[in-house]
């Protein structure tokens, strides 16, 4: 797609290249879009260097999604031909992965274009070692592993914070799948979790149950007046000048997480002390140093183990297949026009 203009893609074509040594080449096999993924081209060439993960043609850019790839060639020693593996992955029918480690957790990618970029990105993970691995559930692992990556990390930095000494935790974009997988690990931890959303969507958003109260964006007049943190997945000035006329200083914390709006966070957003910006890779980096790589992933497993069952009820997967699948399933969700039960799957 065009890096300035998100909605016009375009599909490349070139020639499987040789491999080199240490060098794999991964299929491209099911893959998942959700707003999560707007945000990186949104995002794409800001610090978080979204666009840098896939380089392609100068002036566009490869929407980095998640989801399963199988090994089609190996020149790499450890890794087999045929293995099938989860990661970060470019909307494209292929992928050449440089392996750096390999073990029996998978490979991750030490090309020079992806060594500065956030370790957690980099990593291809075996399905026959993952213990939160289920045949069976790889459409839930592939829309909502990554969002419950940082749902889980989120809902810890904010318990271990005390809750940021507020009262009510109030979400934006409390439809969306990060949103909801973080107020469903918080709810009847002795907080009141609210939920704020499109009008169209606040029957969905009560129907799952997490949240203690759901309200519309324009009803935002209705919450308690009581020390409150805000957790901002929408990113929309006028929802935080809403929040902030209301509540004055009783909104002791903003946290930046998303910008399912699509807004770039103005000056006047950042510059507030009561600001943070929440990145899951630099929780996950701390939790690692804390906990250990295995305990965190324990802790994960654990998480994730209880939320499935809820998920499974709270998704209609979609599945599509290729390009022209891609590109439709890419302009709902650029522009915000998917329900949100509805989680595209597309086969590449
Ligand atoms: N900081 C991090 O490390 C991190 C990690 C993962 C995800 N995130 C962020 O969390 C946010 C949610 O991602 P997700 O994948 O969970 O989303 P999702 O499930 O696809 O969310 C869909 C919801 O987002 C809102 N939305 C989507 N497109 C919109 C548009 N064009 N205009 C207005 N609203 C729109 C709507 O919610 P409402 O009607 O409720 O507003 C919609 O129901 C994203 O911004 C993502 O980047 C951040």
């Amino acid at each position: 797609m065009k890096r300035d203009d998100l909605s016009a893609t375009t599909v490349l074509t070139a020639e499987l290249p040789e491999l080199a040594a240490g060098e794999v080449l991964l299929k491209v096999d099911r893959v998942g879009l959700t707003a999560n993924n707007v945000t990186y081209a949104v995002l794409g060439a800001t610090a978080f260097r979204y666009w840098d993960f896939f380089p392609t043609e100068p002036g566009l850019g490869v929407v980095p999604v998640w989801g399963f790839a199988n090994v089609d060639a190996s020149n790499a020693v450890g890794v087999d031909v045929g293995s099938r593996v989860y990661g970060y992955l470019p909307t494209a029918s292929h992928l050449v992965v440089k392996t750096g480690r390999v073990d029996e957790r998978g490979f991750n990618d030490v090309s020079a274009h992806r060594a500065d970029l956030p370790s957690p990105y980099n990593a291809y993970a075996l399905t026959t070692t993952d213990p939160s691995y289920s045949a069976d559930d790889e459409d839930l692992h592939i829309l909502f592993r990554p969002l419950f990556w940082t749902s889980f990390m989120l809902a810890d930095q904010i318990v271990d914070q005390n809750f940021h000494d507020a009262a009510q935790i109030v979400f934006s974009s409390a439809s969306s799948k990060t949103a909801y997988g973080t107020a469903a690990i918080l709810k009847g931890q002795g907080r009141e979790i609210v939920g704020l959303t499109s009008p169209r969507n606040v029957d969905f958003t009560r129907s799952l149950g997490c949240y203690d109260e759901v309200l519309p964006y324009d009803e935002i007049g209705q919450l308690a007046e009581m020390p409150t943190a805000y957790i901002d997945f929408a990113g929309s000035g006028e929802t935080l000048a809403a929040l902030r006329n209301h509540l004055g200083d009783r909104l002791v914390r903003e946290v930046i997480v998303g910008v399912t709006h699509q807004e770039m966070a103005g000056p006047d957003a950042l510059s507030n002390p009561r600001t943070t910006v929440f990145f899951a890779p630099d929780q996950i980096r701390k939790r690692t140093s804390d906990w250990g790589r295995d305990g965190l992933d324990e802790k994960f497993a654990d998480a994730w183990g209880e939320f499935v069952p809820h998920a499974r009820e709270w998704v209609d997967v979609l599945v599509g297949q290729g390009p022209d699948a891609l590109k439709a399933a890419w302009l709902e969700v650029l522009g915000g026009t998917s329900p949100p039960r509805v989680g595209h799957v597309l086969e590449l």
